[in-house]
């Protein structure tokens, strides 16, 4: 079965982002106007290596580690991962997001994900984390969520909140194989209904935002049903997001997620990393280049006691830059696993 869909659109080719009438960026630009049209440009010369703004396009905010399921191929699914390169219970307060706003705002900065390695509707404030990026100028504020928190109760305040993108993971098509990738979870039929039950409310209350996907990483525990998870939502949400499977770590317990099409026949003789040239994360007080589970290793910050501003200047980060402008990955300890995790070479038979 072959699905036509009018666009999609990479930023790296990790994530693939489908929908059905016009390419999604096309589409917000139109409901948000010219400031947002002018921030996807950016965005793209950044993504092209022509362009590096005075200050990253997107800050991604992981406010807690906390989350209600266990996904064996999620980083969270795996305790012993979380202890070895987060800190405990240090999370960015109130407080301390309201500082990376309050900078990211002096900047005019687009884009804002409060969200990481987590499940953000189980914060219960969540609303006012939202509402004050909006309040402050964020005109693409994104969150993905595991679709079980979401209840009914919660979607009219999120609805009202500012939020501009929000997208459902739920990474399997068939009941049985979602009992199995999103351990932990109430079953795909009680998911479906939190989802159908927002997407009503959003159309009944007359709400262009925030604009809705499903997502679906690419397993070999599911690859089969990629197609038909594709067709049940093409028409039923904005975007259908498909996934590149990224290992939390180098472990070899890992290697059974990858899907055969993974493989390579040798190591990437290039990579061009774009995060470093649209992003910082930031995570347990450490700023960071990219959204690597791992990406403390290549701390360019600490929001205890640098500016985003310095560090998104600092030298660490402009070789890092320079470096994946060159597509020479393989230079940075870290990037080379990254990489070669990601883009895997097919073990040769004895
Ligand atoms: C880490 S979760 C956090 C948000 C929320 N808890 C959720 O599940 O959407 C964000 C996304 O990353 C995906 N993900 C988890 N582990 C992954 C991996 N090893 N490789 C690629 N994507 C992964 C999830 O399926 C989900 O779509
Ligand atoms: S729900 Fe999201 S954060 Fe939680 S374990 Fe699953 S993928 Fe990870
Ligand atoms: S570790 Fe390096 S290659 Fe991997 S996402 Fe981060 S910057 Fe990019």
């Amino acid at each position: 079965m072959t699905i036509n869909f009018q666009k999609s659109y990479t930023t790296d080719g990790k994530v693939v982002h489908l929908s059905k009438d016009e390419e999604i960026n096309i589409k917000l630009g139109k409901i948000i106007g010219k400031k947002f049209v002018d921030y996807r440009k950016k965005w793209d010369a950044a993504n092209k290596f022509e362009l590096v703004t005075d200050f990253p396009l997107f800050l991604h905010c992981e406010l807690n580690q906390t989350c209600n399921f266990t996904c064996p191929h999620c980083i969270i699914g795996n305790k012993q991962i979380v202890k070895k390169y987060y800190k405990d219970n240090d999370e960015i307060n109130f407080q301390d997001y309201k500082r990376i706003v309050d900078e990211g705002s002096e900047y005019n900065c687009p884009s804002i994900a409060p969200q990481g390695n987590n499940e953000p509707f189980l914060m219960k404030n969540l609303e006012e984390y939202i509402r004050y990026a909006h309040s402050k100028g964020f005109i693409d504020i994104m969150l993905n969520n595991n679709g079980s928190a979401l209840v009914e109760k919660r979607a009219k305040s999120i609805l009202d909140s500012g939020l501009t993108r929000l997208r459902f993971s739920l990474d399997a098509s068939n009941p049985e194989t979602f009992k199995k990738v999103r351990v932990g979870s109430p079953p795909l039929e009680r998911i479906k209904k939190n989802i159908y039950r927002f997407l009503e409310l959003k159309e009944k209350g007359g709400y262009k935002l925030p604009i809705t996907g499903v997502s679906f990483v690419n397993i070999k525990q599911n690859i089969d049903e990629k197609e038909k998870f594709i067709d049940e939502w093409k028409d039923v949400v904005d975007i259908v997001t498909i996934q590149r499977f990224a290992p939390p770590s180098f472990e070899k317990k890992f290697d059974k997620y990858y899907p055969d099409d993974q493989f390579l026949d040798k190591p990437m003789d290039s990579f061009n990393c774009v995060q470093p040239f649209h992003r910082v994360v930031i995570r347990n007080n450490d700023i960071t280049p990219c959204c690597a589970v791992y990406s403390s290793k290549l701390k360019i910050g600490d929001l205890r006691f640098n500016s985003i501003y310095n560090a998104w200047h600092s030298k660490e980060m402009n070789e890092l830059r320079d470096m994946h402008k060159k597509g020479e990955y393989y230079k940075n300890d870290t990037c080379k696993k990254c990489v070669n995790s990601m883009y895997p070479v097919k073990k040769k038979k004895n």
